[in-house]
């Protein structure tokens, strides 16, 4: 290739590899795979190591280039970056409204723009002439450090701006210097990662996202910042780019290239607010990220500049926050817990407190190495917190309120569950139960495989399991499929109506997608997302079962211990026969929660009655679903057909009352072919 065709390629590539950068890190969407991007990726220093005068501040090679630093330098804002008064209740709100009323003249009215506190750290952005130029922390909100080289690292963070989508007035504008903040932070995922792997090499684990997002921007050396995967969502645009309300502020942000206003909504009243407050609070805990609270901003620019600042907030803002989601206990012991990979984890049990809302009277502390980085003692006052939906943990200990009377954790040297030797895997941090058909392992793995993200089996508690277990019923996934109401009325607690309730409920939990079906299995390492990952990218059981690690591996998001558990599942002979059972026994993996196959009767609700010659009950009722239809037990005028059998009951009569069309043996059989 020529120079003049090498500048020209040059020029491709970057276009290329950005698009497909913002696509992934600002859009949360994929055209192409890591593989092929960083093919792209490689051609380009390629290129650019052979033609160096090609090479431009915002090429994607950029990134990661910079030598470690001895210090960071100080940067003084152009604006003071200023914080946010909290609010923890409605009533709080409201007064910040009354509040802001008397500010301006009276009747003015007011909108509001409510959006996700974000919950890292904040920086500024300074872009000249669309090239991102430098970029600080907060710091003291006058002066901060200049941790520019860090942030270029931030795949969300366009190196260069994107001017074509912007309004022709604020595009001249945006050609001088434009400034953005928002928050770096880390997501739930990577945080999660971060810490096992900190953990691994006996590291410092980090509390809480903000201070690891904190911790890594703040890395003289830009290979580490790097390695941590950050991300940035922007919140404000400093420059005047002719935006009139905060909302338009925020789509000019996006218009520049900037991930910005995800969940973000626009309120005519404080009470629209409150229903905003309410709504995140409610699916925060399944957010991709953390984030502590929402921030209420009066949306027109005027008003907000008119309202001006007190102290180091401005009053025009609030941060509207959810209730503390840390507390102080004690730990009254510390027992071993059996999960269903053998692993045994240290449970603690506290004296019970409420975190954000609930009763807490456990804390897991996940191995023997967390146990001895936090230090925490039997009988110790601890910290607590709760992080969306899991399991608390304990953060903290306060070891100025010790009596002396503290007693160390010791990993038993035998499984409490079944008595086996207790044994280390090499090079894991995790003790495990050596006794593959431990009961505790057996019964885990049920539990795990009925649970709501898996084949979310109702009426099959841990009690249930149990009894299930011990009569030689279940002893694995499998078995669930197999079983009939008259292997449960014997049993007690069963009922013919309860027995019946439970098969009904095993039946209608067979079609589960792929995704389901892999995160089931409990697989070490596999939770719900790499379940989804895997699912997607292998499409059947087969070809997932015959995949060698290295394709694995070459999924982003999995790595080796991942791929290396998934690969030495599959190779186990006994799990081979479980996932051969369970497709022989009826599990029907669909590509959405429910087989869509158009047959007459789909969607159709349907009662049977009487004994059916060529099938039993249960079968017709696991026909009923495969033809997308609905299996209900009594009759009603919502009933589309009633199929009568043999010495019908009263269900036949009551049919024919309400009008209910009925079907014959035989006219069933052929609809349901
Ligand atoms: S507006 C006037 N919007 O919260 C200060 N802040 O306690 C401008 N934060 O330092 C902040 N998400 O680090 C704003 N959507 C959001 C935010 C947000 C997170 C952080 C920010 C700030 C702190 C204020």
């Amino acid at each position: 290739m020529d120079r003049h065709a090498a500048q020209i390629r040059i020029q491709k590539l970057k276009a290329e590899i950005n698009h497909h950068r913002y696509l992934y890190h600002v859009l949360d969407r994929e055209e192409i795979s890591d593989a092929a991007l960083d093919s792209l990726k490689h051609e380009l220093e390629g290129l650019e190591r052979q033609y160096p005068e090609f090479i431009t501040l915002d090429s994607p090679t950029q990134r990661v280039g910079g030598e470690p630093l001895d210090a960071f330098t100080k940067v003084s804002h152009s604006a003071r970056m200023l914080s946010l008064v909290d609010a923890f209740s409605y009533e709080e709100l409201q007064d910040w409204q009354i509040r802001n009323e008397k500010f301006v003249p009276p009747g003015t009215p007011f909108d509001y723009y409510a959006e996700l506190k974000m919950d890292g750290l904040a920086v500024t952005l300074i872009y000249h002439a669309g090239i991102f130029w430098k970029g600080a922390t907060r710091g003291d909100g006058v002066t901060g450090e200049d941790i520019t080289q860090n942030l270029k690292t931030i795949e969300a963070i366009p190196l260069k701006l994107e001017f074509k989508k912007l309004p022709a007035e604020a595009h001249s504008r945006a050609e001088k210097e434009i400034e953005v903040r928002g928050e770096v932070f880390m997501t739930k995922k990577v945080f999660e990662r971060l810490n096992s792997e900190q953990a691994k090499k006996k590291l410092q684990t980090f509390a809480n996202p903000r201070n690891a997002a904190a911790g890594s921007v703040r890395q003289l050396d830009p290979k580490i910042t790097a390695s941590r995967q950050l991300s940035f969502m922007a919140y404000d645009l400093i420059t005047d780019l002719g935006q009139t309300t905060h909302k338009e502020a925020h789509e000019l942000l996006k218009q520049l290239g900037f991930r910005a206003g995800e969940q973000n909504k626009f309120c005519t009243s404080i009470e629209q607010v409150e229903a905003y407050h309410e709504m995140i609070g409610g699916i925060r805990g399944k957010l991709p990220y953390w984030t502590d609270g929402i921030v209420v901003n009066v949306n027109d620019v005027r008003l907000f500049k008119q309202l001006g600042v007190i102290g180091k907030a401005p009053r025009g803002a609030l941060a509207y926050k959810y209730p503390a989601e840390q507390a102080t206990t004690i730990v009254e012991d510390i027992q071993v817990q059996v999960g269903r990979t053998g692993a045994l984890t240290p449970v603690a049990h506290l004296k019970p407190v409420k975190v954000a809302g609930s009763t807490v009277s456990r804390a897991t502390l996940h191995n023997v190495d967390e146990i001895e980085r936090l230090g925490v003692r039997i009988g110790d006052t601890v910290i607590v917190q709760k992080a969306g939906d899991v399991i608390p943990d304990i953060v903290q200990v306060l070891p100025k309120l010790r009596t002396g009377k503290e007693k160390k954790f010791v990993m038993p040297r035998k499984c409490p569950v079944c008595g086996s030797p207790v044994v280390r895997r090499e090079g894991e941090v995790a003790f495990c139960c050596s006794n593959k058909q431990c009961y505790a392992q057996q019964h885990e793995g049920l539990r795990h495989f009925v649970s709501k993200a898996a084949f979310n089996i109702d009426g099959l508690g841990p009690k249930i399991l149990e009894q299930l277990f011990r009569a030689d019923l279940v002893k694995n996934p499998a078995d669930l499929f197999s079983l009939r109401e008259l292997d449960l009325t014997p049993l007690e607690r069963f009922a013919e109506k309860s027995a019946e309730n439970l098969i009904t409920a095993i039946q209608a939990s067979r079609h589960v997608t792929f995704a389901r079906f892999i995160y089931a299995l409990g697989i070490r390492h596999v939770g719900e997302e790499t379940a989804i990952d895997l699912a997607e990218r292998f499409g059947t059981i087969d070809k997932l079962m015959a995949a060698p690690p290295g394709e694995l591996n070459a999924i982003r998001d999995i790595g080796d211990v991942v791929a290396r558990s998934i690969h030495e599942y599959f190779s186990s002979k006994q799990n081979r026969e479980l996932v051969r059972k369970l497709l022989q026994g009826g599990v029907v993996v669909t590509a959405e929660r429910r087989p869509v196959r158009v047959t007459p009767l789909a969607g159709k609700k349907i009662v049977v009655t009487g004994t059916l010659a060529s099938m039993s009950r249960d079968e017709a009722k696991a026909r009923i679903r495969e033809a997308g239809a609905d299996w209900v037990s009594s009759v009603s005028k919502n009933t589309d057909y009633v199929v009568v059998g043999a010495d019908p009951g009263s269900k036949a009569e009551k049919a024919r009352k309400l009008g209910v069309k009925m079907l014959s043996e035989a006219e069933f059989v052929t609809m349901v072919k």
